[in-house]
């Protein structure tokens, strides 16, 4: 048992290494569109056929991809930390399928295999690629592309957080409920551009009380100045070899 408690968030660059493209960056565009202008409220509304193609195409990728050592090493980490929890902003299911639990995850951004009415407050998972199929061509509409609320016709969307909008409450709760628990003994941040505020915020409350900061992201960020340690190197490289040692420095079992 690794004796600490610890915080880890983590964000597009640890998928990075299984073939997900990042957001932001030049390999981050689709078709030459801006992902960040996909991601919005307003993109749906102007043309959620549009929308629903990249995240059929991101569906499908996700499915076709695998965890890599950076998603196993986290898990590893998960399993011997005292007290743990990963925080992602990455809407895939790899993190998961390394083993994270649920309980131990929480995934502030959503979950793309979700899909929920924009309207009412129906959703379903969407893993199997027939299914999602089944239901788009159940309500003939003009829009054969973008599946319909079987409850109330309203259009359905993926369930992920889109630019402008509210985090989920609940998950929200959970991160918070975690930092007041007590301050981490450390905090590891791999893969983000730490764009968001709250993503800083939750790093540096978590470290209050002279934990340290481990960052891993080749590139520097605005989170790079609370870092005790920056490692820039690809998180699949870095991430085994971080655990491993935090392992040794505190615990001689994990
Ligand atoms: P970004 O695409 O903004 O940033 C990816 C980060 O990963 C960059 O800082 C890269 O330097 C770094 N990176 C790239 N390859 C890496 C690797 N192999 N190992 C480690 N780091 C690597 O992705 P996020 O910060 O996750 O939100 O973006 C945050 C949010 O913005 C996303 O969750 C999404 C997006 O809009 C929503 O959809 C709401």
């Amino acid at each position: 048992m690794l004796d600490a408690r610890v915080l880890v968030l983590t964000g597009a660059g640890v998928s990075a290494e299984s073939g997900i493209p990042t957001f932001r960056g030049k390999d981050g565009y689709w078709r030459d569109l801006n992902p960040a202008k996909l991601a919005t409220p307003e993109a749906f509304a102007n043309d959620p056929g549009l929308v629903w193609e990249w995240y059929r195409e991101r569906r499908q990728r996700i499915r076709n991809a695998q965890p890599n050592p950076a998603h196993k090493a986290i898990e590893k980490l998960a399993q011997h930390a005292h007290e743990f929890l990963l925080v992602t902003q990455n809407v895939d299911d790899l993190h998961a399928r390394a083993g994270s639990s649920k309980e131990k995850m929480v995934q502030i951004h959503g979950d793309i295999f979700v899909t929920r009415c924009s309207r009412c407050d129906f959703r379903r998972h969407d893993y199997e690629h027939d299914h999602e199929h089944d239901h788009e061509h159940e309500h003939e509409s003009e829009d054969i592309d973008v599946p319909r609320c079987p409850q109330c016709e309203g259009l359905m969307r993926p369930g992920v957080v889109w630019f402008g909008e509210q985090l989920p409450w609940h998950e929200l709760r959970r991160v918070e409920n975690y930092l007041k628990a007590g301050a981490c003994d450390f905090v590891i941040v791999a893969g983000t551009t730490a764009t968001f505020g709250y993503i800083i915020d939750w790093a540096v409350r978590a470290i209050a009380n002279d934990g340290g900061l481990i960052e891993v992201n080749p590139e520097e960020t605005p989170l790079s100045r609370f870092a005790t340690q920056r490692v820039r190197k690809p998180a699949a490289l870095a991430l085994l070899r971080i655990v491993d040692e935090l392992a040794i420095s505190r615990s001689s079992k994990l």
